[in-house]
C-alpha cells in the first residue's frame, strides 16, 4: 500500500491500487487502521465487519448528508447545496419510512416474481444477438444492455427511446464520483436532466391513463392516503435506474470474472445448476459491486475505539465486512457451496436494497442462461480485464470472452 497515511482517496476507484486490488488495501487498513479518521475530508472510515454491522443495522445513524458536519467530505460527493433533495437512499425517517413502504408495496418479490418470464425473454433476445460470434465483450454486449431492458420494462419506457434510455444510465454511473472530470460533470448533467425530463413526460402520461407499471402505482399512491410528492416520485425512478443498473451489471461481470479464475468452481456450477442462487450470493460477497456506504453519526452513536460526535461522516467499506476472517473462514477463496453466506453487499436494516429481489433474479437467469447457451467460456487471451473507474460502485470496463 503506498505508505502516506491511507484516506478516502486510498479506498476509491480513483486509487490505482484499490482498484485493481481491493481486498489487499482493505485487508492492510483492516488489520492497521481498523478505525480510520480522514482528517482531510473529515470521514471515518470501517472495515472491520462487527463495526460495519453495527453502523448499517443502527436505525438512529442518519444518511442525508445535510447532517455531517458543515465541512465533511460526505457534502462533496453528495453536492450538497440549499438546492439538495435526498433521494430515498439518502433520507431520513420519517420521510423515509413513508416512501420506502409506498415504493416498497409496489416493488415487492411478487411483482419480481410476474417479471421472471419478461427477464427471461431479455437475456435470450440478447445472447440471440451474439450468435455467431465467437469472441465479445460481456459488459457492452450483455451486462450493461440487460439490466436497463429490465428496468425499462418496470418503468415502461417507449421502444423508440430504449437506446436513449441506456446512454443515461450509464451518464449516471459517475453521480457518487467526487472528482468528475468536466467531461464526467457535464455527461452527468446531461443524463440526468434528460432522464428526468423523459420521467416528468412519462409521469404525466399516467397521470392521465394509469396501468399497472410502477410509476402508475407509485402516481395512486400519491393521490391515496399517504402522499408521495412529484419530485420524490420521479427522484426514486431516477434512483432504480442508477442503483439498480449498474451494481447488476458489475455483479454479472465480477461474477463471471469469478468464475473463470476459478475453473473448478465454473465446472460445478455447470454440472448442478442447482448451485446458481447460492453461486450468485458467493458473487455478492467475493466482489462487492458497491464498495461503500455513508452514514452519519447521531448522538446515540457509538463505536468501541473511537470517538463520535452527531455529525461525523462514516464510510463502511461492504467489501472489506465481506472479506473479514472475523466473519468468514477462507474470505478470499471463492467457493460457491461456502456454508456460511452472510454477505453486507445489499446494505442492511433500514436501507436494505429494495432492488435486492430483481438483482438476484436478474443474476440468476443470467448466468443460468449464459453457461447453457454457451458449453465453454473463456477468457480472450489478452491482457487482463481493466477495472472500470467509478467511484462507490467496483466493476469492470470490459470483459472479452472468447466462446464455443
Ligand atoms: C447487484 C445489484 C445490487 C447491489 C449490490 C445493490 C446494493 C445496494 C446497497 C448496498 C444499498 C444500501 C445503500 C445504503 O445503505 O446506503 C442499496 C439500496 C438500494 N437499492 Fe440496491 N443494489 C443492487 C441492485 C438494485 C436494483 C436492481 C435496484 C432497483 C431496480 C436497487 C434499488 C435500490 C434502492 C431503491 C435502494 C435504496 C433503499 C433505501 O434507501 O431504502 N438496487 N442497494
Amino acid at each position: 500500500m503506498n505508505r502516506q497515511k491511507p484516506s478516502v482517496e486510498t479506498v476509491s476507484a480513483l486509487n490505482p491500487e484499490f482498484r485493481n486490488h481491493p481486498q489487499r488495501v482493505m485487508d492492510e487498513l483492516r488489520s492497521t487502521h481498523p478505525i480510520l479518521l480522514d482528517e482531510s475530508s473529515k470521514i471515518v472510515i470501517l472495515t472491520r465487519a462487527a463495526d460495519i454491522a453495527k453502523v448499517i443495522n443502527d436505525r438512529d445513524i442518519y444518511c442525508d448528508p445535510r447532517k455531517s458536519d458543515p465541512d465533511s467530505g460526505l457534502r462533496r460527493v453528495h453536492r450538497v447545496d440549499e438546492s439538495y433533495r435526498p433521494n430515498l437512499l439518502r433520507m431520513d425517517d420519517p420521510d423515509h419510512k413513508r416512501v420506502r413502504d409506498l415504493v416498497s408495496k409496489a416493488f415487492n418479490q411478487v411483482s419480481i416474481d410476474a417479471l421472471r418470464p419478461k427477464i427471461e425473454q431479455i437475456t435470450s433476445d440478447l445472447l440471440d444477438s451474439l450468435r455467431g460470434r465467437y469472441s465479445f465483450d460481456l459488459m457492452e454486449d450483455f451486462a450493461e444492455p440487460f439490466p436497463t431492458a429490465v428496468i425499462a420494462e418496470v418503468l415502461c419506457v417507449h421502444r423508440d427511446k430504449r437506446e436513449d434510455f441506456q446512454r443515461w444510465s450509464k451518464a449516471l454511473s459517475q453521480i457518487f464520483n467526487p472528482k468528475p472530470t468536466p467531461e464526467q460533470l457535464e455527461r452527468l448533467q446531461w443524463g440526468s436532466e434528460n432522464f428526468q425530463g423523459y420521467l416528468k413526460q412519462i409521469f404525466d402520461e399516467r397521470r392521465e391513463h394509469r396501468g399497472t407499471d410502477l410509476v402508475s402505482e407509485l402516481i395512486t399512491a400519491h393521490e391515496g392516503e399517504h402522499k408521495l410528492l412529484e419530485w420524490e416520485i420521479i427522484s426514486t425512478c431516477e434512483l432504480l435506474l442508477f442503483a439498480g443498473n449498474v451494481t447488476t451489471t458489475d455483479l454479472i461481470g465480477n461474477g463471471m470474472l469469478a468464475l473463470l479464475k476459478h475453473p473448478e468452481q465454473m465446472e460445478k456450477l455447470r454440472a448442478n445448476p442447482a448451485l446458481i442462487p447460492g453461486a450468485v450470493e458467493e458473487m455478492l460477497r467475493y466482489d462487492s459491486p458497491v464498495s461503500h456506504v455513508g452514514r452519519v453519526a447521531s448522538d446515540s452513536t457509538r463505536i468501541e475505539g473511537c470517538p463520535m460526535h452527531s455529525g461525523q461522516a462514516i464510510y463502511a467499506l461492504l467489501g472489506a465486512a465481506n472479506h473479514d476472517p472475523a466473519l468468514h473462514q477462507d474470505p478470499h477463496t471463492f467457493d460457491i457451496e461456502r456454508e456460511n453466506k452472510r454477505h453486507y453487499s445489499f446494505g442492511g436494516a433500514a436501507h436494505f436494497c429494495l432492488g435486492a429481489p430483481l438483482a438476484r433474479a436478474e443474476a440468476q437467469i443470467a448466468f443460468s442462461m449464459l453457461l447453457k447457451r454457451f458449453p465453454d467460456i473463456s477468457l480472450t487471451p489478452g491482457p487482463d480485464p481493466v477495472r472500470k473507474i467509478a467511484p462507490s460502485f467496483n466493476g469492470l470496463e470490459s470483459l472479452w470472452l472468447t466462446v464455443a
